[in-house]
């Protein structure tokens, strides 16, 4: 039988274990292979730190957070580019590929997993690539699994602040993850209600920001909402958030308190899209491997299951695009990307 490998690797989010169990129980029901589960995502590759994932192994996982297998931030090729020099981690991921029969390996990540699979790949390894990330910024696909779960949980986040805002006529600002994106922020920002939304990809200015609250005040509105993303424009050594907040009571003399959501949007149980999705991916990635179609990424566009050669992905980011239907949409409901007045 076929011999795969399983990792999962970079920021953990909910959907993992469905994903793996997707994969893996697809691989030993319908196409009898053997499954590995490597720990702690690269990391489990170079020490050879695996186990031996069974059926029963992969039962009662689906609505579990987190991965059962681990994560880790481990970049093999960092500052290497082949796997020649035998003290290096990527020989050492190929002698264990080697030794331990492999004869493909599953990598669940988002941006920086599927450029280390493509470089795994280029070196001759059977790989195929899951892309999994709260911040639904993978390249190549429309959505990632994780993104689902952490709009859910920052947009009850936005829902609680709102009835505290309004209660003491305050500036609320809540700063989101989502790295160098500013997807989760734009869509847990609109279902919260977000009256202004900063995005990284949108340029924005403080006058514009405080224009809108004080339009609100006067048109007795006495709150307002400010979704951030953390990644915006600010000064390093202080979060978005504060940046955002201090300008804002310095400038409308209005009483404003920031929040920085954090960790909690990537843990807990996904939502039921994101096991569906995460186990749709992984279902699929099992049949690329017994169809061989390897060196490629498993990839969702038009809600139609497809793969994208890992090496068109690598190392791409898929940002908001600022003419993004939704935030013109927003905008024409009166939503502010704090940009009006540039
Ligand atoms: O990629 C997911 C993410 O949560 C980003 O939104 C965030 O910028 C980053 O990971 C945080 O990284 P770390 O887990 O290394 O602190």
């Amino acid at each position: 039988p076929k011999r795969i490998g399983i990792l999962t690797a970079g920021g953990d989010c909910p959907g993992l274990n469905a994903a793996i169990r997707g994969v893996g129980k697809t691989a030993i029901v319908e196409y009898k292979m053997e499954v590995l589960g490597f720990n702690a995502g690269y990391s489990g590759l170079i020490n050879g730190d695996y186990i031996e994932l069974k059926e029963s192994a992969l039962s009662g996982i689906l609505t579990l957070g987190g991965t059962i297998l681990g994560t880790s931030r481990e970049k093999p090729y960092k500052g290497k580019k082949n796997s020649k020099d035998v003290d290096d981690k990527p020989h050492k991921i190929k002698e264990n590929y080697k030794k331990l029969g492999l004869d493909a390996i599953v990598c669940i990540g988002g941006n920086g997993t599927m450029k280390t699979a493509n470089l795994l790949a280029q070196e001759g390894m059977n790989v195929v690539g899951i892309p999994k990330t709260i911040d639904n910024d993978v390249w190549g696909t429309d959505v990632t699994f994780g993104f689902d779960s952490a709009v859910q949980i920052a947009t009850d986040a936005i829902d609680r602040l709102h009835t505290t805002a309004n209660s003491h006529q305050r500036v609320m600002i809540i700063e989101i993850m989502g790295h160098h994106a500013g997807w989760l922020a734009l869509y847990s920002g609109l279902a919260g209600g977000g009256d202004i939304i900063l995005l990284p990809e949108l340029e924005y200015n403080i006058r514009s920001v405080c224009k809108k609250i004080e339009s609100r005040f006067e048109s007795k509105k006495p709150y307002s909402i400010v979704v951030v993303a953390e990644g915006i424009d600010h000064p390093k050594g202080e979060s978005a958030a504060s940046h955002v907040a201090k300008a804002i009571e310095m400038y409308t003399d209005i009483e404003t308190r920031e929040t920085v959501l954090g960790y909690i949007q990537r843990g807990g149980s996904p939502t039921p899209m994101d096991r569906i999705l995460a186990t749709r991916y992984g279902a699929f990635a099992a049949r690329c491997i017994a169809e061989e179609n390897f060196g490629t990424m498993v990839a969702v566009k038009a809600n139609e299951l497809t793969t994208v050669p890992l090496a068109e992905v690598g190392g791409k980011l898929r940002l908001v695009e600022p003419d993004f239907g939704l935030i013109e949409k927003a905008r024409k409901m009166g939503v502010s990307f704090g940009d009006e007045y540039l």
